[in-house]
């Protein structure tokens, strides 16, 4: 039976969703729900930047509708795809805990929704509250398939912080004129880079600073003296980037869905696939203030759009046809900023984080250039010394299986991956200085879909280096099924006897920007069975094999295993 108070509760936030309200209450007593909603992934016609081109949506929306939900809720969401391409949607930063076959990730654990078919996904928020995205998790959709989650704390608990005025959702992105899954196509085709975004968006709006875009503009209207929630998401395909607001600091409360210690900054900066939520008080005299969002350069051979979005951070009573004021932001490529930035993410109480380690695994992450084996390599070889452009974690680039692994994985079905992933690259040497990236060394990496198996509860520390293979470059790395204790970073090599690691406050967080020519040291008790996707949040380093899989075996009991695949699982 419907209980009339869920009922209710669903009522009432269906209705502050359609009139766009956005309140800081927590709905009415009651305990757990279940929340539903319907998606339809469709083609929807946008003109943007002088152009009009055809791009997948859910609901018609870009960015997609919000999902909202209370800790711990069920929430069920019936994807019906009513495009001609594979889709499959991923609920980013929600941990899956016994849950593994909605998590998303195409040919990990589950085969894409196919073309007028439809797949319900089933989970709950367990244990979570904060700020997350879904997003689409199959070719580049995800650029324009993507929306927010926001998970509401529980009745009666209240926030760490003063409760803001208002909230709201600020969702970066990046926008090409050109389709999206040609770009992919026809830059893995080339073997060289990818083009440069053609704008950045915030709330999908490019802003003023790009042609055809002056009224294409997101405002947040502010009222002097009032103190406001923003829930930024970086959905962005291919670049991380600073955010700033003209003459404001923000006070970072939260970072991942996970709250922190409170933070001013005058900017931060997220990768694709981090969320952040920031306080910023109205406290600046009546005007118009920008809002940019610019890149952050950490690769130097990368080619970035150079031009900011800018979004209006406007005060009521201003004048309509003011100016606004631009935001200052570090240098582009400046990684002191970005290191600034990170030692301020605290997590808010003691994190308990365990110093006995069951496994020690060394990633080293980068990029490779494999040796041509085209007959047109003018066509097919456009990297550097005529070569093709990959990527790897330990010198392996991932290639995705033609069934999903889960499934492989649970049905006992041979050949489709290996679990020979190593625990180290297979030689030490100067990774980020002595990088072997020039003719005559060889850059190649080796092709597999290996996956590494852990035992149920095994203490896991990740070591992430990056290499200077081809290029020094920021990695926003991700782990599905978790959040990580980021106990250590810094710059060069990582040395064990010189790195300073911080277990008493630590961020807890589910994707780390791996310093640019550093390394970065997680932890996580491997607790949640099921096989679950760890890739670069980059989607061209994400193409180009950026990525490899955990499997977590089951424990004992019910309770620590994984359960039946449900009977809608999409076929390949
Ligand atoms: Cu946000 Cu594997 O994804």
């Amino acid at each position: 039976m419907v209980n009339l108070v869920t009922l209710l509760v669903l009522w009432f936030s269906v209705i502050c969703t359609i009139y766009n309200v956005k309140l800081m209450v927590h709905g009415s007593a009651r305990s757990e729900s279940t929340r539903f909603y319907d998606f339809k992934v469709q083609t929807k016609r946008v003109a943007k930047l002088c152009n009009s081109k055809d791009i997948v949506t859910v609901n018609g929306m870009f960015p997609g509708p919000v999902v909202y939900a209370q800790e711990d809720d069920r929430i069920i969401v019936k994807v019906t795809n009513e495009t001609p391409f594979n889709v499959t949607i991923h609920w980013h930063g929600i941990r899956q805990r016994r849950s593994c076959w909605y998590d998303g990730p195409s040919y990990i654990t589950q085969c894409p929704i196919q073309a007028g078919q439809s797949f319900t996904y089933n989970f709950t928020v367990e244990n979570q509250k904060g700020t997350f995205f879904w997003h689409a998790h199959v070719s580049w959709l995800r650029g324009t398939v993507h929306g927010a989650m926001v998970v509401y704390p529980k009745n009666m608990v209240p926030l760490p912080f003063k409760i803001p005025y208002q909230e709201q959702i600020i969702i970066l992105g990046e926008y090409w004129l050109q389709d999206l899954q040609q770009i992919e196509h026809s830059t893995l085709v080339s073997g060289g880079a990818p083009p440069k975004a053609d704008a950045y968006t915030i709330n999908s709006h490019p802003g003023p600073n790009y042609n055809c875009s002056i009224n294409d503009v997101y405002q947040l209207n502010v009222i002097q003296g009032k103190t406001y929630l923003l829930r930024l998401i970086n959905a962005g395909l291919n670049t991380e980037n600073f955010f700033a607001i003209a003459n404001h600091n923000v006070t970072i409360v939260e970072a991942d869905g996970e709250y922190t210690k409170p933070f001013a900054t005058d900017m931060v900066m997220l990768g694709p696939g981090q969320t952040l939520n920031v306080l910023v008080s109205a406290d600046q005299p009546v005007g118009k203030y920008s809002m940019v969002v610019a890149p952050y350069k950490s690769g130097r051979i990368v080619k970035y759009q150079n031009v900011s979005a800018i979004a209006y951070f406007n005060y009521i009573g201003a004048a309509s046809d003011s100016s606004y004021l631009p935001a200052k932001l570090p240098k582009l490529d400046d990684k002191l900023a970005v290191k600034r930035f990170m030692d301020g993410l605290r997590s808010l109480n003691l994190a308990n984080v365990f110093k006995e380690i069951d496994k020690n695994i060394f990633i080293t992450i980068g990029l490779n250039v494999q040796k041509c084996h085209s007959k047109t390599p003018k066509q097919n070889c456009q990297a550097m010394n005529n070569g093709v452009l990959t990527a790897s974690m330990n010198n392996i680039s991932f290639v995705h299986p033609s069934i999903s692994i889960l499934e492989a994985y649970y049905k006992k079905i041979n050949g489709s991956y290996t679990e020979d992933f190593p625990d180290a690259p297979s030689k030490f040497y100067d990774f980020v200085n002595g990088a072997p990236n020039n003719i005559p060394y060889d850059t190649e990496s080796l092709n597999g879909t290996r996956t590494k198996v852990l035992e149920y509860g095994t203490k896991v520390q990740l070591i992430l280096q990056n290499t200077g293979t081809v290029n020094i470059e920021n990695h926003p790395i991700h782990i599905h099924g978790y959040s990580f204790y980021v106990v250590g970073y810094g710059t060069g090599n990582y040395d064990p006897l010189a790195a300073q690691f911080n277990l008493v406050d630590p961020p807890y967080m589910n994707t780390i920007g791996v310093p640019v020519g550093g390394w970065a040291a997680v932890r996580f008790v491997a607790d949640n069975p099921g096989v679950w996707y760890m890739h670069c949040h980059i989607d061209i380093h994400q193409s180009w094999g950026l990525g490899m899989v955990f499997i977590v075996k089951n424990g004992k009991g019910d309770l620590e295993s994984l359960p039946h695949p449900p009977p809608d699982l999409p076929p390949c």
